[in-house]
């Protein structure tokens, strides 16, 4: 067996990208159709096929759901076709499309998305909600807290960026359950900037200057926390994150995945430890990437992104597919 260290430097990050292209691709072609589910097969059965061409073996960590409810893509599913030889052993998350409702509707940031790291370094975070803090690269550590307010929080990164807490700009998703922390940020003055969905896609838009989100803020899908954090492992910023659970079925479910502390509260690299790989596509045009484009000729064009966090290396990726 290769040795650990290794493991990683065997799989080239264009064949990830390949991985989230098919996914986008077959994804797209359901773009603004209403519907959600069609949209999210597609993307499934192209991102499987396509992990079951590479030479690893591939357990899925982060997946489409557990065994009895999602066919394909399950949690514990091996993919590759390296497990009975010499391959790396691998975990694997994904999502291929971050984002059923907003492909359904044609809204912007959809996304493929798919982080790998060595066998035992991702969080095996059950399907529940998870609320989640997130700053771009460049403050001082621990400088955000989820035990503390939001107008502490925010007024900490404000005061460090040298500028007014009401300057500050949070991601939110638009749901009710938000409404408290919707609230204080409008009593501090803050820019909201209100997504429908994505909050992949919010919390990576923390660390591009170019979209002026200062912070993330709120609760979405655990698995969706892994998958940012595995992002931000790569480019800097910090992530905090803390499992909610609606019912005793929930906690459960956290019990049979290992998770003994429920209140815990993960940092980036208790999400995403060690040498990660992330990689996404774009779906729709959207704050990161632009979208699977359809041109006159019949070319398909995608633009990707792949990083790695043992070198910071951030590749984008435009690819034109003929056929
Ligand atoms: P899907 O692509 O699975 O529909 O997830 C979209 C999403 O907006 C995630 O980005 C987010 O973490 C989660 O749903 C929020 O869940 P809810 O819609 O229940 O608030």
């Amino acid at each position: 067996m290769p040795k650990s260290s290794d493991i990683l430097e065997r799989i080239l990050v264009l064949e990830m990208v390949r991985v989230t292209e098919a996914a986008a691709v077959s994804a797209s072609k359901l773009i603004g159709r209403g519907d959600e589910k069609a949209a999210d097969a597609a993307a499934v059965e192209a991102m499987r096929a396509a992990l079951n061409g590479l030479d690893v073996c591939g357990t899925v960590v982060i997946g489409e759901g557990e065994r009895d409810e999602a066919p394909m893509l399950f949690i514990g599913e091996k993919v590759g076709h390296g497990c009975e030889g010499e391959s790396p052993e691998i975990d694997i998350a994904l999502d291929p499309l971050e984002g059923t409702t907003i492909t359904a509707k044609a809204g912007a940031n959809a996304l493929a998305v798919l982080a790998i790291a060595e066998k035992g370094n991702l969080l095996n975070a059950p399907d529940v909600y998870m609320d989640k803090l997130a700053v771009g690269p460049g403050y001082s550590d621990n400088i955000i807290d989820l035990n503390k307010s939001v107008t502490e929080n925010v007024t900490a990164v404000a005061n460090e960026k040298g500028v007014a807490p009401a300057d500050i700009i949070v991601c939110v998703l638009d749901r009710p359950r938000h409404e408290k922390i919707i609230s204080e940020l409008r009593e501090i003055g803050c820019g909201i900037m209100l997504i429908p969905d994505g909050d992949v896609a919010g919390v990576i838009a923390t660390t591009d200057e170019e979209t002026t989100v200062d912070m993330y803020m709120g609760s979405g899908g655990a698995p969706e926390g892994v998958l940012a954090a595995a992002a931000l492992r790569c480019v800097g910023g910090q992530f905090k994150g803390r499992l909610t659970f609606r019912n005793d079925d929930e906690r459960k479910r956290a019990h049979k995945w290992g998770i003994e502390d429920l209140d815990k509260v993960y940092d980036l690299k208790e999400l995403a430890k060690g040498d990660v790989i992330f990689a996404a596509t774009g779906v729709t045009d959207g704050s990161l990437l632009e979208g699977v484009k359809k041109l006159r000729n019949g070319i398909m064009t995608t633009e990707s992104v792949v990083m790695r966090a043992s070198s910071g290396t951030v590749r984008w990726v435009k690819s034109e597919h003929r056929g």
